[in-house]
């Protein structure tokens, strides 16, 4: 295993376990299931590590429990990405970067996604900045992976079942580590 892959799995296997923001759903459950679903939708190898990785910002922040709640964003696609800049291609950092801006991009453009996004997402939404404006929808699409980022959005949206049944979290881990060595 790769230098890369030992530090992201170390972040996996000491916070992993964390719960993904009250939703029911732990770190590790709502990163796999992600990935799950970049895969089965044939996304190229960067964009399911993409997946896996769309949050590893919330375990990278200060900022614990549930920041939503405290009317705080902790910016995670912000620390994420930068994060993995200098790690993997853009084409794993960019769709990171863009996730909450896809979500703002979804809710002036998609008249029933309000409705599919969790209370966390929905609380979250006025702090990220709310609905894009019809000019920063064109902006948005106008920048490199964007639609990755819209795609990668929504499985992000799906990939917070309690009732799916995962993996030995050892067995997670060498999936994801396969990925990640395949990306580096
Ligand atoms: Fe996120
Ligand atoms: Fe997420």
């Amino acid at each position: 295993m790769n230098y890369v892959a030992k530090l992201i799995e170390n972040i996996y296997r000491t916070k992993g376990d964390l719960s993904y923001l009250g939703e029911g759903v732990s770190q590790i459950e709502h990163a796999w299931q992600c990935g799950q679903l970049a895969k089965k939708n044939s996304a190229s190898s960067e964009l399911q590590l993409a997946a896996w990785l769309h949050d590893i910002g919330h375990l990278l922040s200060k900022e614990v429990d549930t920041p939503t709640l405290k009317g705080h964003d902790d910016r995670h696609e912000r620390i994420g990405s930068q994060f993995l800049k200098n790690l993997f291609p853009e084409a794993v950092f960019v769709p990171i970067a863009l996730h909450v801006e896809a979500k703002r991009y979804l809710i002036s453009t998609d008249a029933g996604y309000l409705e599919k996004l969790s209370p966390d997402s929905v609380r979250s939404l006025t702090l990220q900045g709310g609905p894009l404006s019809i000019e920063e929808c064109q902006n948005f699409l106008s920048k490199p992976f964007a639609m990755d980022a819209i795609a990668l959005r929504r499985w992000d949206d799906q990939a917070k079942d309690s009732e799916c049944s995962l993996l030995s979290k050892e067995e997670v881990l060498s999936e994801f580590n396969d990925l990640m060595v395949s990306c580096s």
